[in-house]
């Protein structure tokens, strides 16, 4: 069967990979494509640059339109990154009756509900495995692996570069900014690292896999996020004292007739296997009523575990293109007429455990006085350390059990009034994962 021509948008360090997996495992890949795999088109910045993978047979423009256009192109792979040029580009190619494989996390969470109609329309595949988690198939696994289950949870570590920030302030003991640098040159971060740190990255991820694991449309922005820049190396290591590891987890959860989503810094307990993931590497926990609780580990980036996704997703495509379009998986996982309106929960009415750290006089009473506010609000605390420093104030760390976030709120400011507590108190939300 003649072999499928790709046009590749992107030879960085995805699109170099993808072309060297293609290449190195050619005969593999046809194996169970049934046809061969050429990239004949691709997209660059420059011409004139030197690259990770060959390009000798491969015809290179400096325009992504001149790709999407090409009548010889039968599946784009879109890896320039970014919303609006990539959104076009895409938008273009199913217009054009193309297939398109991407690894564009932001552009699915944000522009997703619209490519797919687009592409259920034309009756084409946008398939997006390497835009969550990179290497590990957790969207084949979501949407696929696990189709006879109600999913009730979800929760990842989904960014590898927050996750190796995190690592090494807790088991090297070293400064946030100093790790950032580390990431950065190691080019685990993002163009723009406020992504990774603030975690709109990991909330792009968490938006595509709520999406297809409880059949809801895209909604990244009712994804609340928080990041990690204000997580200190003595939170890091009072939680370590307490029996916790710091992670920052996306979590999506349904609840009632809601959903809740959320990206911040947690703590989970440290027996859990996905508080011993470090490093830049990624996991994600999915609970299924049929199957319970499993556990995906891997590769959360890099240039041969992202093409890893990509390829699997152009032997699907490929598989695909000789088959009736009304037989392809949906998008996203759901039939698109079926996808439910679920509400997604603002935070205040999320119900979480948390950590707290306050500084507080060291006199009669004090104690007294915090523990009276956690009652007014009803929250049950877990435990209770009072540190002994030289100076008359104290750190105390408390560990509640879940409450409501607006109580929890409620008892913030009024903790943070009293006369006896210093500084800006530290909150840090605690899941058990059970
Ligand atoms: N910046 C991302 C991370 C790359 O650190 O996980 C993969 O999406």
């Amino acid at each position: 069967m003649k072999s499928v021509n790709l046009g590749i948008l992107g030879l960085g360090t995805v699109g170099c990979g993808t072309v060297n997996v293609l290449h190195r495992n050619a005969t593999e890949i046809a194996r169970r494509a049934g046809r061969g795999i050429n990239v004949t088109r691709a997209a660059v910045r420059t011409l004139e640059a030197p690259r990770r993978c060959s390009v000798d047979d491969i015809e290179l423009t400096t325009d992504p339109l001149e790709v999407v256009n090409a009548d010889d192109v039968d599946v784009v792979v879109e890896l320039i990154g970014g919303y609006d040029l990539a959104r076009d580009v895409v938008l273009t190619a199913i217009d054009n009756g193309k297939h398109v494989v991407t690894a564009n996390k932001a552009l699915i969470a944000l522009h997703g509900n619209e490519i797919f109609a687009r592409a259920h329309e034309k009756g084409v595949m946008v398939a997006f495995e390497a835009a969550v988690a990179g290497g590990i198939p957790i969207i084949k696994a979501i949407r696929e692996g696990l189709a006879g289950n109600r999913i009730e949870w979800l929760a990842g570590i989904i960014n590898g570069t927050g996750n190796y920030i995190l690592t090494e302030m807790g088991e090297e003991g070293r400064e946030f900014d100093d790790v950032l640098a580390e990431a950065q040159e190691l080019g685990y971060a993002e163009a723009d690292p406020t992504f990774d740190i603030e975690g709109i990255d990991a909330a792009h991820k968490l938006t595509i896999m709520a999406s297809i694991a409880f059949g809801i449309p895209l909604q990244f922005d009712k994804t609340f996020t928080e990041g990690i820049s204000r997580v200190s190396r003595e939170d890091v290591a009072y939680a370590d004292e307490l029996g916790y590891k710091v992670k920052h987890l996306g979590i999506a959860r349904r609840v009632g007739e809601g959903i809740e989503l959320r990206v911040h810094p947690t703590l989970i307990p440290r027996h859990r296997l996905v508080a011993n993931v470090d490093g830049v590497t990624n996991a994600v926990v999915v609970q299924g009523d049929a199957v319970g609780p499993t556990l995906y580990y891997g590769a959360g980036a890099g240039a041969d575990p992202t093409a890893s996704a990509v390829v699997a997703d152009l032997v699907d495509t490929v598989r695909m293109m000789t088959a009736d379009p009304s037989n392809q998986v949906p998008h996203l996982a759901f039939q698109p007429d079926a996808l439910e309106d679920l509400p997604i929960l603002d935070m205040k009415e999320v119900e979480t455990a948390y950590y707290l750290r306050l500084l507080a006089d060291d006199r009669p009473g004090v104690l007294a006085e915090i523990t009276r506010i956690l009652a007014e609000q009803e929250i049950s605390i877990e435990a209770l350390v009072q540190k002994r420093v030289e100076g008359e104030l104290v750190p105390i760390i408390l560990v509640t059990h879940k409450v409501q976030e607006s109580r929890m709120n409620a008892a913030q400011e009024q903790l943070q009034s009293l006369v006896a507590v210093a500084g800006e108190i530290v909150r840090i939300r605690l899941e058990t994962l059970d």
